[in-house]
């Protein structure tokens, strides 16, 4: 059985993801609508990713004997200035959820709740890559800057990005 301070605490980390989820399909849209297909569809498969992690906080919280919560979310940002833009605000979304988690982590200490700290460590080891990934695009946008070429290129080649992750065996469970 849960306590209630974990439970809300796991249950403000689902309403995160939840969000995230949101803010990434903002990304795929306006994406999507400047003709950069490639961008768009890292940013779909993005989204969707961050509703399997909002998803398995869900089954986790049920399976203890808490009940998930489903709430109002805030509403993404849906335009950007530039790509560049767009992916350091990726960058920091993901920093900001790594901080999110790694509290979480702390109040299961706090709690002496090892079932859920253990859980926990899968969202650990997924932040470090997410980031990375993040940092990674990050500084090939940088270098690309405002060459026009260079973003056809990037789409086609995230594209492929995408592609490659949507077939690699699922990370969780
Ligand atoms: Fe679920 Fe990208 O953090």
């Amino acid at each position: 059985m849960l306590k209630e301070s974990i439970e809300k605490a796991l249950n403000d980390q689902v309403r995160v993801e939840a969000e995230s989820s949101q803010v990434y399909l903002a990304m795929a849209c306006w994406a999507e609508v400047k003709g950069l297909d490639g961008i768009a569809q890292f940013m779909f498969a993005q989204s969707d990713e961050e509703r399997e992690h909002m998803l398995k906080l869900v089954k986790y919280i049920n399976e203890r004997g808490g009940h998930a919560q489903v709430s109002a979310l805030a509403a993404p940002n849906v335009t950007f200035g530039s790509f560049q833009e767009m992916f350091e605000k990726l960058l920091k979304h993901e920093i900001f959820v790594s901080e999110c988690i790694n509290k979480l982590v702390e109040i299961t200490l706090d709690e002496k709740d090892f079932s859920t700290h253990n859980f926990l460590q899968w969202y650990v080891a997924e932040q470090i890559e997410e980031e990375a990934v993040a940092r990674t695009i990050l500084d090939k946008i940088n270098m690309i800057g405002d060459d026009k070429g260079g973003l056809y290129l990037f789409d086609r080649d995230i594209k492929q990005l995408s592609v490659e992750s949507s077939v690699a065996p699922p990370t969780q469970n």
